[in-house]
């Protein structure tokens, strides 16, 4: 029988987030300056990154040993050339895939692949997408590519069948203005937008509390407007807090990373383009399991090196965090894919 995967604090790993590019066609203030992710930025070179088939063995291995949930990211995961077919390759593993099976997009090139990455067994996609006018969504982030680029990659996502949620980080002084809009944009969609509270994560996008606007805040404005009950959550170790609009206008998230941390029940792994295994967000290193892939070993000996790894966690960085933030190196958001 394989050991168990559950880390210290007695948390199982049950969900993965699998990087799968470190590129991005959006340069966002808060996840890639432009100034640190520039032309002269090195990025990873494709030999570096885990093939296709790498990456179904080690998530099949992970499967067996109660991996019930997937996630892939990046970077912008439809950077990565071929993306469906290894969406397909994922849904067929074990003969039954995952319960779960998802992407973090910025949308863009959703009107391109969506009906591919539908028909190859993606379930649902969320899309980024931090303000409803030009200006502010092209400052943040930071693009010459039109806002409506997103909501066509959005409305591609919902014909072509998919599950979709929209995503927005919030800054004070930023998009904060935007809250109400983006909520009453959803609410006519019948997309769930989640509001995120603005995160340390990485050193390079210049986090300040002062930027950070709470989750009761962003929760007070919009029951303001069309009143809202807490949902209890469906699934365990779940990020967003979930309210109904009590009118039956459907659901909004609010995700509380700073204000209300959820460490308690973080039940996710993360891994990087690269093959390596981060057990936080806040990580500054990961575990390199491309050498073992590459080096030959078993199933066993992959899945007890993810036991010994996982079986050391103690992480719970967001509940550690001080006033001032996050202190020490830690991966970068587009490296880990969030
Ligand atoms: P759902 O399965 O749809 O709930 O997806 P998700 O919210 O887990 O994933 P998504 O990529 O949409 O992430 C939403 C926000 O939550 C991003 O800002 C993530 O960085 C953040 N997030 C996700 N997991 C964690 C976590 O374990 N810790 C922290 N601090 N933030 C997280
Ligand atoms: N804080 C909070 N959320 C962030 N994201 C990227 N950077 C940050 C940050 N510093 C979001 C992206 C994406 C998700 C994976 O994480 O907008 O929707
Ligand atoms: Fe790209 Fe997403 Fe980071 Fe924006 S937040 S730069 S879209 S990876
Ligand atoms: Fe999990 Fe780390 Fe996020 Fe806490 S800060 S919820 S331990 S990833």
């Amino acid at each position: 029988v394989p050991r168990q995967l559950v880390d210290r604090l007695g948390r199982p790993l049950t969900d993965l987030r699998l990087s799968v590019t470190d590129r991005c066609n959006f340069r966002c203030r808060y996840c890639m300056p432009r100034e640190l992710f520039g032309a002269d930025h090195a990025f990873l070179e494709r030999s570096e990154l885990l093939g296709f088939e790498e990456i179904t063995r080690l998530l099949g291995v992970l499967r067996r040993g109660g991996i019930r949930k997937i996630r892939l990211t990046g970077g912008e995961p439809l950077l990565r050339s071929g993306l469906p077919e290894l969406v397909a390759q994922l849904s067929e593993v074990d003969g039954c895939g995952f319960d779960d099976l998802a992407m973090t997009s910025n949308g863009v090139l959703l009107p391109k692949f969506a009906d591919a990455l539908a028909s190859a067994g993606l379930h649902r996609v969320t899309v980024s997408l931090d303000a409803l006018d030009e200006p502010t969504f092209r400052a943040m982030a930071d693009t010459l590519v039109p806002l409506s680029a997103v909501l066509d990659g959005i409305a591609a996502a919902q014909q072509a069948g998919l599950g979709v949620k929209v995503n927005t980080v919030v800054q004070r002084g930023v998009n904060d203005h935007q809250i109400e809009d983006l909520a009453a944009w959803a609410r006519e969609q019948g997309v769930c937008v989640r509001f995120i509270e603005y995160m340390d994560v990485g050193t390079t996008n210049g986090w300040v509390r002062d930027k950070v606007v709470p989750a009761e805040e962003v929760r007070a404005r919009i029951d303001a407007l069309w009143p809202l009950e807490e949902v209890a959550s469906e699934a365990a170790g779940e990020v967003a807090t979930r309210f109904r609009y009590r009118d039956g206008g459907g659901e909004v998230g609010i995700i509380a990373s700073v204000t209300k941390p959820f460490c308690r029940t973080c039940t996710r792994g993360r891994i990087s383009a690269v093959g390596e295994l981060y057990t936080c967000l806040f990580a500054a290193t990961g575990f390199d399991l491309r050498t073992l892939l590459r080096g030959g070993c078993s199933d066993r000996e992959l899945h007890d090196a993810v036991a010994d790894v996982w079986g050391g966690r103690a992480d719970r960085a967001s509940e550690l965090r001080g006033a001032g933030g996050l202190s020490g190196p830690r991966v970068e958001m587009s490296y880990i894919g969030g």
